[in-house]
């Protein structure tokens, strides 16, 4: 091996500094010859009880280890914070970067050369790559899969059918107790959602950006061949130690602007780009929240996944996966970066076939020709907000309508359903302070659920904006991530009940219709709203956290130390 292992800073020592490090690891039973001169491997769990989506973990680490012995590497399994999107609140989001934290601390404090990370439910994948990229040593990407599809009644459903039950139990169509079954015959399998969530995004953004073996995105979490991955990733990644092969080799522009046009193509996420622009700020790609809108707009969307189109991630995996996605998108994707399993992204989907052209179209009859996100901006959205054009109704994409306006969320949900609420189907729902600051942590609120009496009138869709977020598996008319955010200050805190509200999604613009000097009086009168606490980790994030057209990391964490520690601990 012509590397030298990083490891063997702390097991190749002589004397007493070499003694304590070997020696406590010999109490696991572990014989000498496992980490003299061998890549040391640590697999990253996210595994957790309180991440469902990720509870098989422990599983899919022992196939990890097996490969990675067969290779001739010494595995050591470690677990970091997991963030579990169906359990915590306020909200993940306000956890992904103290996540990010304790992976790059993690990695760099201890004797490892390569990192298996182990990523599943939403956040789970930015955190770890976030902080990875901070070290910056050979690292491979294993996603837990995707659940198998639901079952319901005769029909298939999964996670944005979810938005769909809460409306038809709202307005009578559906009881509690058939609400129940869904639930059960929703989430039947393990694995992370079902659909093109934010999880499913984020599992496709790592096999396009080239950070996991091809079919990572799609092979169902129940599905052998799951583990059959996990273990040729375990193999791959004493070899990636053994070629010096590091995130930053694979993370180029590139690299990136592949990632870019791929998830146009699968309809992914907007939480893509906040994840997207902060991993960029770590390795230190230069990206802007522009870009994913440049980059995206000649690309028609391909995949007709939920909540854009109709099937799910298993029918996904049936149908060729992500490889034949990508080789739909050939004469745009930059064909030479190399990926995690050392070959150029181009040899990984060369001989990708598709066996559903109901699922993946050609790029040429498109599925739908309207793609990936739109950055509007205006007055009160001076640096930017994102929609996602094929979740979006086409007949409110230039819409003009007076503004309702919730403060906050509290104040949303005691006035939406209030029969004197001033509100028809041409008016836009505002919600404020819901942001990185405001509530705090920008939870996925942003596609806030319609009036009642407005659903009750058959209305499905209308314009609402908001500084928060959106679940990848929401959809909707639904301007989110506006910034600056209400309480950072940012105009939007200014919008009130009966501004016309101008949104022009051809022309990329958000506005309303209001003079300079209403501006500045309401400017004047404005008053930031208390801090939510002034302790922990909390108030550390408030007064750090970056907006979220940069990525919503915290200042001091954008960029990467690099894997040398110069002192030891004894
Ligand atoms: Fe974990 Fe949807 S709740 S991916």
């Amino acid at each position: 091996m012509s590397v030298t292992l990083r490891s063997q800073h702390w097991f190749g020592k002589e004397g007493k500094d070499g003694f304590i490090y070997r020696a406590w690891m010999k109490n696991q039973g572990f014989p000498d010859f496992e980490f003299r001169n061998r890549p040391v491997i640590g697999i990253c769990n996210t595994w957790s009880e309180l991440t469902p989506c990720n509870a098989h973990f422990r599983e899919l680490a022992e196939s990890v280890k097996r490969g990675i012995l067969q290779a001739g590497g010494f595995p050591l399994e470690f677990p970091v914070m997991s963030l579990g999107e169906s359990m915590m609140k306020p909200t993940t989001m306000l956890f992904r970067n103290l996540a990010s934290m304790d992976v790059e601390e993690t990695i760099r404090a201890n004797p490892l050369d390569g990192v298996v990370l182990l990523c599943g439910c939403d956040k789970t994948t930015p955190s770890l790559v976030m902080g990875a990229c901070s070290v910056n040593i050979p690292t491979i990407v294993v996603s837990g899969g995707p659940m198998l599809t639901g079952k319901f009644r005769g029909r298939d459903i999964g996670t944005s059918d979810i938005w769909h039950f809460s409306e038809e139990v709202r307005t009578g169509k559906m009881t509690q107790e058939e609400l129940g079954h869904a639930e059960a015959s929703m989430c039947r399998s393990r694995g992370h959602c079902a659909v093109m969530g934010t999880a499913s995004t984020m599992a496709c953004m790592v096999e396009s950006i080239g950070l996991s073996l091809p079919e990572n995105a799609s092979i169902p979490a129940a599905d052998s061949r799951r583990k059959v991955l996990a273990q040729m990733s375990g193999l791959r990644i004493v070899e990636m130690v053994k070629e010096n092969l590091r995130l930053s080799d694979i993370l180029t522009r590139n690299a990136f602007e592949n990632a870019i046009m791929v998830n146009a193509a699968i309809g992914g996420s907007t939480n893509f780009v906040i994840h997207l622009l902060a991993i960029a700020g770590r390795i230190g790609v230069p990206l802007h929240l522009d870009d994913f809108d440049t980059l995206s707009a000649n690309i028609p969307l391909v995949a007709n996944l939920q909540p854009s189109g109709k099937y799910f991630m298993e029918d996904l995996y049936y149908a060729g996966g992500l490889p034949a996605v990508m080789k739909e998108l050939d004469n745009c994707l930059h064909h030479a970066c190399i990926t995690a399993n050392g070959k150029k992204v181009k040899e990984n989907y060369a001989a990708a076939d598709c066996y559903n052209r109901d699922i993946i179209s050609t790029i040429e009859n498109a599925f739908n020709p309207v793609s990936g996100i739109a950055v509007v901006k205006g007055n009160i959205c001076e640096d930017g907000a994102v929609l996602k054009p094929s979740a979006a109704s086409p007949h409110l994409m230039k819409h003009k309508g007076k503004a309702v306006v919730f403060e906050n969320i509290e104040d949303y949900k005691n006035r939406i359903d209030d029969p004197l609420l001033d509100v028809d189907e041409h008016s836009v729902l505002v919600l404020k302070n819901v942001g990185l600051k405001g509530y705090p942590g920008m939870p996925e609120v942003g596609n806030m659920g319609l009036p009642k009496k407005l659903l009750e009138k058959g209305i499905t869709d209308m314009v609402r904006i908001s500084d928060g977020r959106m679940s990848g598996t929401g959809f909707g008319t639904v301007v989110l991530h506006i910034s600056p955010e209400a309480s950072a200050g940012g105009n939007f805190a200014l919008i009130q009940n009966g501004d016309w509200v101008l949104l022009d999604v051809e022309n990329r613009s958000l506005n309303i219709d209001l003079s300079a000097a209403e501006f500045q009086k309401r400017k004047t009168a404005w008053q930031a709203p208390p801090l939510p606490t002034d302790r922990g980790y909390v108030s550390l994030y408030i007064k750090h956290v970056e907006q979220a057209n940069l990525g919503a990391d915290l200042d001091f964490l954008k960029g990467h130390s690099g894997s040398e520690v110069s002192r030891d601990s004894h």
